[in-house]
């Protein structure tokens, strides 16, 4: 019977290989079929938004939000586009096997637990996208290795602990969006080395200490919102004048004081919001 078996194993198989050829490069990479799979039973997801998530290969049985490229021959998950789809539970940290990944979007959902740091993995990632969601947790150091990374949004969630320092090697993000969440401890004076930085929003957060001076030197920002924290009786860095770039400063209620500066040589300015300030 084991003889026969094998022999006929062969046979199908070579009458298989025309296909199988064709049908390598059309079957999503297996350790990404288990990643899929891994991030699925960390999720609750009681609208059945992600039912199909078991029919056939996820690249070629359009699984929901689940979009692919053929990279290098194989079948890659290169984008999950997972928002407003009802879904809770948490992020396995097996998300990092989809090593091909740009987008990774779950916005509008009510996801808790942290961000998992394999996250840092995916060096193919461009946006991360988990705002509105219920995450806690720290912020993982291991983001900052992201050097592909345009857009981190994670904002309008739980998340505690600091800003971490290792953002400043973001080399290619212009976003980051951290506003309403319960971040604490001081901004980074590093982050000014972000070579392509915009937007920096870190409103409605617990942050202390003072403004950093540093963030002067930051080439092209254009936004920075920081109302609603405690920067404990410190005041408007004169050097902010040097921003040179800037769009809108907000600093509405967050315990700053002094003088305000002369920002008269940023001539685009539209918003200066120092409300509620002393
Ligand atoms: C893929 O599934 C969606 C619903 O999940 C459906 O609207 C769409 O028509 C399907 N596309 C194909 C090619 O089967
Ligand atoms: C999410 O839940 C709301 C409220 O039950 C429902 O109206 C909406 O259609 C659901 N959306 C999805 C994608 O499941
Ligand atoms: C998240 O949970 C809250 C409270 O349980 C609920 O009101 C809200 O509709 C949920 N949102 C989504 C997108 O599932
Ligand atoms: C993924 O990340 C974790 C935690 O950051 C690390 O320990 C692990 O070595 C990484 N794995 C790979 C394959 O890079
Ligand atoms: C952020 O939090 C503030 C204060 O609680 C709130 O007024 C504001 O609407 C929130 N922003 C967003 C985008 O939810
Ligand atoms: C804000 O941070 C201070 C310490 O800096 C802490 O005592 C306080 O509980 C925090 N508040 C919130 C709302 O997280
Ligand atoms: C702001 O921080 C100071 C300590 O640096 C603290 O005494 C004060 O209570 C804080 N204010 C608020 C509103 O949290």
């Amino acid at each position: 019977m084991v003889t026969f078996g094998g022999i006929f194993c062969v046979v199908i198989l070579a009458v298989m290989l025309p296909c199988l050829d064709v049908a390598l490069g059309q079957s999503t990479d297996p350790s990404e079929v288990d990643a899929l799979g891994a991030i699925k039973r960390s999720l609750l997801d009681p609208m059945n938004n992600l039912e199909n998530w078991n029919r056939g290969d996820p690249c070629t049985s359009n699984w929901t939000g689940v979009f692919c490229h053929i990279i290098n021959d194989a079948l890659h998950v290169t984008e999950l586009q997972l928002f407003k789809r009802n879904l809770s539970g948490t992020l396995a940290p097996e998300v990092s096997l989809l090593s091909q990944l740009k987008t990774l979007d779950f916005m509008w959902n009510n996801l808790t637990g942290s961000i998992p740091k394999e996250i840092g993995n995916i060096t193919t990632l461009k946006l991360i996208l988990l705002n509105g969601n219920q995450l806690s947790g720290f912020l993982p150091d291991e983001i900052g290795n992201l050097q592909s990374l345009n857009r981190l949004q994670i904002d309008q969630n739980q998340i505690l602990g600091p800003i971490p320092k290792s953002f400043a090697n973001l080399r290619n993000v212009k976003h980051l969006h951290m506003n309403n969440n319960s971040l604490s401890g001081k901004i980074p004076s590093e982050l000014w080395r972000i070579p392509l930085l915009l937007h920096l929003l870190v409103d409605n957060n617990n942050l202390s200490g003072p403004l950093p001076t540093e963030l002067a030197k930051s080439p092209v920002l254009k936004i920075l919102q920081a109302d609603n924290n405690n920067f404990s009786g410190s005041s408007i860095p004169s050097t902010y004048s040097n921003i040179k770039t800037l769009l809108k400063l907000s600093l509405r209620n967050c315990n700053l004081q002094g003088a305000i500066p002369d920002l008269s040589a940023i001539s685009e300015l539209g918003y200066l919001i120092l409300a509620g300030t002393n």
